[in-house]
């Protein structure tokens, strides 16, 4: 039997994902240790591995194939846009994209004004307003902290993840629009789907039975 390896983003997507995978029997005790710096966990005995890579770099592990399934958010599979099959929403880290900014921003939305708006995503921001919005805007890239930008004057409105609300509270900004909900999603390497697609479809299934489980608890 060959290695069935999938790709976590690092840090807390990666520990509830090791959780669910629990649940149905998949486990990594070396995984456990908080303090490692290991990249590559296995488990020799259920075959199986997993790799810890940088979020937006997991749908590139598993289109080329070096992993055959990855957990990652829905952002980063629309913003990276790889040919990759999504199964399943797994149900945890949901949060939501929005356009947010200081509440005077609001008119600006509405009369399709050329705006300034940073972000961290910016193939999701231009498919928002250009092919959603109908809206011509400057999109500014930033890696972090996205919500500095309007109050510091670098762009009027921020395309940005919405958790719990608190940063944007703290910042004196708000929710001008609701681009998409999000939440941690389980994707598969075209080829390997067909594969090892009884190993794959049996850990769809499961997976997919103890969401509904958790979500009805
Ligand atoms: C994310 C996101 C927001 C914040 C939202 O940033 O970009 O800034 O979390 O969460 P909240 O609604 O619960 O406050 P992250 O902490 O990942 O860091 P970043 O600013 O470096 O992107």
């Amino acid at each position: 039997m060959r290695y069935l390896t999938f790709a976590l983003g690092k840090g807390r997507l990666a520990r509830k994902t090791l959780e669910l995978f629990e649940q149905i029997g998949i486990t990594c005790e070396e995984m456990k240790d908080k303090d490692s710096r290991k990249l590559i966990f296995t488990n020799e005995e259920q075959k199986i591995r997993f790799f810890l890579a940088k979020g937006p770099d997991v749908p590139t592990y598993v289109e080329y194939g070096t992993a055959d399934i990855g957990i990652v958010g829905k952002d980063t599979i629309m913003e990276e846009n790889k040919r990759n099959y999504e199964v399943l929403d797994l149900g945890f880290g949901k949060c939501r994209m929005c356009v947010c900014g200081p509440e005077s921003a609001g008119e600006l939305l509405k009369h399709h004004e050329m705006i300034k708006v940073a972000t961290k995503y910016p193939r999701i921001t231009k498919d928002y307003f250009y092919n959603v919005k109908n809206q011509t805007v400057d999109i500014i890239k930033l890696n972090g902290s996205i919500e500095l930008a309007p109050i510091v004057g670098l762009a009027d409105v921020i395309v940005d993840i919405v958790e719990t609300g608190s940063t944007l509270k703290e910042n004196g900004l708000h929710i001008l629009e609701e681009v998409c909900p999000l939440s941690a999603r389980m994707i598969v390497n075209q080829v390997s789907m067909r594969l090892e697609y009884e190993r794959i479809n049996k850990i769809i299934k499961d997976l997919k039975e103890k969401c509904d489980e958790n979500s009805k608890a």
